[in-house]
């Protein structure tokens, strides 16, 4: 926001925490510099696309009852705001028995549209919050995938050549309880983040952040997630996060958020502004290439191959810190 400017509508909507912002740009999407911002792996706002023409305005919580099918759809539940993915098959697994106790900060369920909807409108402060999140497959109605069909693939499908994404691997719908908040992480593949219904507030931060937003171990269920609590930052064990260079925008039905491969994201629906209906394309990243300079990303797709390597052939998450402060002590510190 300039000085002097009012402050949008939203502001009382949004959670506070103790960092300050930059915005993201948001362009229509005829502007050639959304292609710029794309190759820079940089984010971006698209205005007036009408990627989702038909399920823009369309796909109210109320349409998505009708229509979404009877099949049963993944739910989480949540004591509190926070909704922190986590690997289930990081639980079990071999180098978790040494020693990571995790419980699941949220349960996962299965719950059918109607019965998810009811619980929303009848939903009590002290409840366990509510999170649908459902890859869109061959169970939803005709009528939902008639608007999938008439989705402006045209449009999608010339960005993903254009800038040698690979292939669509899934579209995840999301309905959410306003209020609600995915913590900070990252995802491995490219995201056009479509919002459909609702506001959200998306935070996001580049990959070369990765030493002010403290990722778990990559064997932990908790890999991709910031360890920093927003709320409460602790700031003797995660010092840098004061200087992570976040920047923001909230997003409206028929806004597409370009959510670059490895880019941290926050994302909140707003506070009081009723349930939020998003939609994300996610691509794989496209063919290798190892230019050099080495992108930042890149270096973190480096440091996490290194990091699953150590865990694998140490056998002891416990052993990967001190062979690598061994390795650098006095040898590659300045
Ligand atoms: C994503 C994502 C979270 C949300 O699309 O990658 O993290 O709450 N979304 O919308
Ligand atoms: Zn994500």
């Amino acid at each position: 926001m300039k000085m002097g400017e009012n402050k949008p509508w939203y502001n009382d909507q949004l959670r506070h925490y103790d960092l300050e912002f930059g915005q993201i740009p948001r362009l229509h999407y005829t502007d050639p510099k959304i292609d710029e911002l794309i190759q820079q792996n940089k984010p971006v706002v698209i205005l007036g696309s009408d990627i989702v023409k038909s399920a823009k305005n369309r796909w109210t919580p109320e349409y998505l009852e009708e229509n979404l099918g009877n099949s049963g759809h993944t739910v989480f539940l949540s004591k509190g705001h926070k909704f922190k993915y986590y690997d289930e098959s990081k639980i079990l697994s071999r180098t978790n028995s040494h020693g990571v106790e995790f419980t699941p900060p949220t349960k996962k369920i299965r719950m059918k549209i109607g019965d998810f909807m009811k619980k929303l409108r009848e939903w009590k402060p002290g409840q366990d919050r509510l999170y649908l999140q459902q890859p869109l497959n061959n169970t939803v109605g005709p009528s939902l995938v008639q608007d999938f069909v008439n989705f402006n693939w045209d449009y999608i499908t010339k960005k993903q050549t254009k800038h040698q994404w690979g292939p669509l691997t899934s579209n995840l719908l999301l309905i959410s309880q306003e209020g609600n908040v995915t913590p900070c992480h990252f995802d491995e593949q490219q995201n056009f983040f479509a919002q459909l219904h609702g506001f959200k507030r998306c935070i996001l931060f580049p990959p070369s952040d990765f030493e002010c937003l403290y990722p778990h171990p990559v064997y932990h269920p908790h890999d991709r997630q910031s360890m920093v609590d927003f709320d409460k930052p602790d700031y003797e064990k995660f010092p840098n996060f004061k200087r992570a260079n976040g920047c923001e925008t909230v997003v409206e039905p028929g806004d597409v958020l370009y959510i670059p491969i490895y880019w941290w994201h926050h994302v909140e629906s707003l506070m009081e502004g009723g349930t939020t209906v998003s939609v994300n394309f996610w691509y794989k990243s496209g063919t290798t290439n190892l230019g050099y300079p080495l992108r930042d990303y890149q270096k973190v797709s480096i440091t996490r191959n290194l990091e699953k390597m150590l865990v694998e052939v140490l056998q002891d998450p416990k052993e990967v810190g001190p062979l690598l402060r061994s390795m650098i002590l006095g040898r590659y510190t300045e």
